[in-house]
Protein backbone atom coordinates (compact mmCIF):
# COMPACT_ATOMS: atom_id res chain seq x y z
CA UNK A 1 0.00 0.00 0.00
CA UNK A 2 0.85 3.50 -1.19
CA UNK A 3 1.51 5.78 1.90
CA UNK A 4 -1.67 8.20 2.78
CA UNK A 5 -1.25 11.26 1.45
CA UNK A 6 -1.78 14.89 3.60
CA UNK A 7 -4.91 16.27 1.86
CA UNK A 8 -3.97 19.44 3.79
CA UNK A 9 -0.38 19.46 1.51
CA UNK A 10 -2.58 18.96 -1.75
CA UNK A 11 -5.41 21.53 -1.25
CA UNK A 12 -2.32 23.57 -1.20
CA UNK A 13 -0.67 22.71 -3.95
CA UNK A 14 -4.12 22.94 -5.89
CA UNK A 15 -4.21 26.42 -4.84
CA UNK A 16 -1.04 27.44 -5.48
CA UNK A 17 -0.78 25.76 -9.00
CA UNK A 18 1.29 23.17 -8.23
CA UNK A 19 -0.88 20.13 -8.54
CA UNK A 20 -4.11 19.90 -10.80
CA UNK A 21 -7.24 18.43 -9.68
CA UNK A 22 -6.33 15.56 -11.92
CA UNK A 23 -2.88 15.10 -9.48
CA UNK A 24 -5.23 15.80 -6.71
CA UNK A 25 -8.06 13.37 -7.81
CA UNK A 26 -5.11 10.68 -7.94
CA UNK A 27 -3.87 11.25 -4.67
CA UNK A 28 -7.09 10.97 -3.24
CA UNK A 29 -7.31 7.56 -4.10
CA UNK A 30 -5.27 6.76 -1.07
CA UNK A 31 -6.70 8.36 1.65
CA UNK A 32 -6.80 7.27 5.23
CA UNK A 33 -7.52 10.89 6.71
CA UNK A 34 -10.77 9.03 8.34
CA UNK A 35 -11.40 5.65 8.59
CA UNK A 36 -14.23 5.52 6.25
CA UNK A 37 -11.68 4.22 3.58
CA UNK A 38 -11.61 0.79 5.49
CA UNK A 39 -15.40 0.18 4.60
CA UNK A 40 -15.46 1.80 1.06
CA UNK A 41 -14.82 0.59 -2.08
CA UNK A 42 -12.61 3.64 -3.31
CA UNK A 43 -12.43 7.28 -3.05
CA UNK A 44 -15.27 8.92 -5.30
CA UNK A 45 -13.80 12.18 -6.27
CA UNK A 46 -15.91 14.76 -7.66
CA UNK A 47 -16.04 14.53 -12.14
CA UNK A 48 -17.73 16.68 -14.47
CA UNK A 49 -16.45 19.88 -16.50
CA UNK A 50 -13.33 21.73 -14.97
CA UNK A 51 -14.27 24.52 -16.20
CA UNK A 52 -17.25 23.99 -14.57
CA UNK A 53 -19.43 27.35 -13.33
CA UNK A 54 -21.44 25.62 -11.21
CA UNK A 55 -19.89 23.16 -8.75
CA UNK A 56 -23.17 20.71 -6.94
CA UNK A 57 -22.02 19.53 -3.71
CA UNK A 58 -23.75 16.23 -2.25
CA UNK A 59 -22.85 14.70 0.98
CA UNK A 60 -21.20 11.01 0.38
CA UNK A 61 -21.09 8.69 -2.30
CA UNK A 62 -23.95 6.16 -2.36
CA UNK A 63 -23.90 2.41 -2.82
CA UNK A 64 -23.86 2.34 -7.07
CA UNK A 65 -21.15 5.67 -6.10
CA UNK A 66 -19.21 3.54 -4.59
CA UNK A 67 -18.92 0.40 -6.91
CA UNK A 68 -18.98 2.71 -9.61
CA UNK A 69 -16.61 5.67 -8.65
CA UNK A 70 -18.02 8.31 -9.57
CA UNK A 71 -20.31 10.87 -8.15
CA UNK A 72 -24.44 11.02 -8.67
CA UNK A 73 -24.82 8.20 -10.55
CA UNK A 74 -27.56 5.98 -8.71
CA UNK A 75 -31.33 6.80 -8.10
CA UNK A 76 -30.44 9.97 -6.66
CA UNK A 77 -28.51 11.11 -9.75
CA UNK A 78 -31.16 10.18 -12.05
CA UNK A 79 -33.76 12.35 -10.33
CA UNK A 80 -30.83 15.59 -10.18
CA UNK A 81 -30.22 14.73 -13.95
CA UNK A 82 -34.08 15.19 -14.57
CA UNK A 83 -34.31 18.37 -12.19
CA UNK A 84 -31.08 20.02 -14.03
CA UNK A 85 -32.13 19.30 -17.61
CA UNK A 86 -35.61 20.92 -16.60
CA UNK A 87 -34.13 23.92 -14.88
CA UNK A 88 -31.92 24.39 -17.70
CA UNK A 89 -28.96 23.35 -16.63
CA UNK A 90 -26.55 20.62 -18.37
CA UNK A 91 -24.87 18.76 -16.36
CA UNK A 92 -21.84 18.46 -18.85
CA UNK A 93 -21.49 21.79 -18.18
CA UNK A 94 -21.36 21.24 -14.46
CA UNK A 95 -18.83 19.48 -11.89
CA UNK A 96 -20.19 17.17 -8.98
CA UNK A 97 -18.90 16.31 -5.87
CA UNK A 98 -19.49 15.79 -2.35
CA UNK A 99 -18.37 16.90 1.44
CA UNK A 100 -17.33 13.41 2.07
CA UNK A 101 -15.54 11.10 -0.60
CA UNK A 102 -16.01 7.27 0.85
CA UNK A 103 -19.47 5.62 1.16
CA UNK A 104 -20.47 5.72 4.37
CA UNK A 105 -22.35 2.37 5.56
CA UNK A 106 -23.97 0.06 7.59
CA UNK A 107 -25.40 -3.58 6.93
CA UNK A 108 -28.55 -4.33 7.21
CA UNK A 109 -29.45 -7.89 6.29
CA UNK A 110 -27.75 -8.27 2.61
CA UNK A 111 -27.82 -4.40 2.21
CA UNK A 112 -25.64 -1.99 2.77
CA UNK A 113 -27.69 1.19 4.01
CA UNK A 114 -26.20 5.02 4.04
CA UNK A 115 -24.85 6.04 7.38
CA UNK A 116 -24.86 9.61 7.90
CA UNK A 117 -21.00 11.01 7.86
CA UNK A 118 -19.67 11.99 11.35
CA UNK A 119 -18.73 15.85 11.94
CA UNK A 120 -14.60 14.65 12.01
CA UNK A 121 -15.19 12.57 8.66
CA UNK A 122 -16.35 15.80 6.78
CA UNK A 123 -13.69 17.96 8.49
CA UNK A 124 -10.86 15.21 7.65
CA UNK A 125 -12.36 15.68 3.79
CA UNK A 126 -12.71 18.86 3.58
CA UNK A 127 -9.34 20.10 2.12
CA UNK A 128 -9.89 17.92 -1.08
CA UNK A 129 -13.41 19.71 -1.15
CA UNK A 130 -11.13 23.18 -1.25
CA UNK A 131 -9.28 21.58 -3.70
CA UNK A 132 -11.45 21.11 -6.23
CA UNK A 133 -13.21 24.63 -5.53
CA UNK A 134 -9.55 26.21 -6.35
CA UNK A 135 -8.76 24.23 -9.27
CA UNK A 136 -12.30 24.77 -10.77
CA UNK A 137 -13.14 28.46 -9.23
CA UNK A 138 -16.88 28.61 -10.33
CA UNK A 139 -19.22 31.55 -10.17
CA UNK A 140 -21.83 29.22 -7.91
CA UNK A 141 -21.80 26.41 -5.50
CA UNK A 142 -25.11 24.90 -4.82
CA UNK A 143 -25.02 22.44 -1.55
CA UNK A 144 -27.32 19.64 -2.06
CA UNK A 145 -29.17 18.63 1.15
CA UNK A 146 -28.64 19.68 4.88
CA UNK A 147 -25.22 17.97 5.14
CA UNK A 148 -23.14 19.90 2.04
CA UNK A 149 -25.25 22.73 3.52
CA UNK A 150 -24.25 22.76 6.89
CA UNK A 151 -20.62 21.53 6.44
CA UNK A 152 -20.22 24.92 4.39
CA UNK A 153 -23.07 27.41 5.59
CA UNK A 154 -22.73 26.74 8.99
CA UNK A 155 -24.06 24.05 11.22
CA UNK A 156 -27.00 26.51 12.37
CA UNK A 157 -28.01 26.18 8.49
CA UNK A 158 -31.96 25.43 7.69
CA UNK A 159 -32.62 23.80 4.09
CA UNK A 160 -36.24 24.18 4.94
CA UNK A 161 -35.95 27.74 5.89
CA UNK A 162 -33.18 29.47 3.47
CA UNK A 163 -33.38 27.22 0.15
CA UNK A 164 -32.83 28.95 -2.96
CA UNK A 165 -31.27 32.02 -1.11
CA UNK A 166 -28.22 33.02 -2.63
CA UNK A 167 -25.13 33.71 -0.30
CA UNK A 168 -21.25 35.52 -0.71
CA UNK A 169 -19.03 32.34 0.51
CA UNK A 170 -15.04 32.87 1.13
CA UNK A 171 -15.36 29.17 -1.47
CA UNK A 172 -17.30 30.80 -3.93
CA UNK A 173 -18.85 34.37 -5.32
CA UNK A 174 -22.60 32.68 -4.57
CA UNK A 175 -23.65 29.55 -2.74
CA UNK A 176 -27.04 28.21 -1.88
CA UNK A 177 -28.69 25.34 -0.58
CA UNK A 178 -31.36 23.20 -1.84
CA UNK A 179 -32.87 19.53 -0.83
CA UNK A 180 -30.58 16.58 -1.40
CA UNK A 181 -32.43 14.93 -4.37
CA UNK A 182 -32.92 11.26 -2.30
CA UNK A 183 -35.00 13.51 -0.11
CA UNK A 184 -37.56 13.34 -3.48
CA UNK A 185 -37.19 9.80 -3.72
CA UNK A 186 -38.17 9.26 0.01
CA UNK A 187 -41.24 11.23 -0.25
CA UNK A 188 -44.32 9.33 0.63
CA UNK A 189 -46.58 9.33 -2.34
CA UNK A 190 -47.02 10.46 -5.27
CA UNK A 191 -48.16 13.41 -5.12
CA UNK A 192 -45.63 14.97 -2.48
CA UNK A 193 -43.30 13.72 -4.48
CA UNK A 194 -44.14 15.80 -7.46
CA UNK A 195 -44.69 19.02 -5.46
CA UNK A 196 -41.12 18.61 -4.16
CA UNK A 197 -39.53 17.52 -7.76
CA UNK A 198 -41.05 20.74 -8.92
CA UNK A 199 -39.74 22.98 -5.91
CA UNK A 200 -36.24 21.53 -6.17
CA UNK A 201 -36.19 22.68 -10.33
CA UNK A 202 -37.54 25.90 -9.09
CA UNK A 203 -34.54 25.73 -6.91
CA UNK A 204 -32.19 24.98 -9.54
CA UNK A 205 -33.69 27.77 -12.01
CA UNK A 206 -33.40 30.22 -9.60
CA UNK A 207 -29.10 29.52 -9.47
CA UNK A 208 -29.57 29.39 -13.69
CA UNK A 209 -30.77 32.37 -13.90
CA UNK A 210 -28.67 34.04 -11.09
CA UNK A 211 -25.88 32.49 -12.90
CA UNK A 212 -26.94 33.98 -16.46
CA UNK A 213 -27.21 37.27 -14.72
CA UNK A 214 -23.63 37.26 -12.98
CA UNK A 215 -21.87 36.49 -16.31
CA UNK A 216 -24.06 38.60 -18.28
CA UNK A 217 -23.21 41.55 -15.90
CA UNK A 218 -19.40 40.54 -16.74
CA UNK A 219 -20.19 40.53 -20.09
CA UNK A 220 -18.85 37.07 -20.92
CA UNK A 221 -21.20 35.64 -23.64
CA UNK A 222 -20.71 31.96 -24.73
CA UNK A 223 -20.04 31.43 -28.66
CA UNK A 224 -23.76 31.66 -29.13
CA UNK A 225 -23.75 35.37 -28.08
CA UNK A 226 -25.60 33.67 -24.62
CA UNK A 227 -24.40 33.53 -21.22
CA UNK A 228 -22.78 30.52 -21.07
CA UNK A 229 -22.93 27.75 -18.54
CA UNK A 230 -18.67 26.91 -18.75
CA UNK A 231 -15.80 29.27 -18.77
CA UNK A 232 -14.13 29.94 -22.16
CA UNK A 233 -10.73 29.87 -21.46
N1 LIG B 1 -25.85 11.05 -2.75
C1 LIG B 1 -24.88 11.98 -2.63
O1 LIG B 1 -24.93 12.84 -1.76
N2 LIG B 1 -23.87 11.92 -3.48
C2 LIG B 1 -23.76 11.02 -4.42
O2 LIG B 1 -22.79 11.05 -5.17
C3 LIG B 1 -24.80 10.07 -4.55
C4 LIG B 1 -25.83 10.10 -3.70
Amino acid sequence: MRESPDPVDWRDAVEHSEATLADAAGAAKECRACRLWERGTQTVFGAGNQRARIVLIGEQPGDREDKVGKPFVGPAGRILDSALDAAGIDRHTAYLTNVVKHFSWEERGKRRIHKKPKADEIRACRPWLEAELAAIGPELVICLGATAAQALLGTGFKVTEDRGKVFQSALAPRIMATVHPSSILRAPDDESRESELKSFIADLAIAARVLREAVRKGVDFGPGGEASMERRE
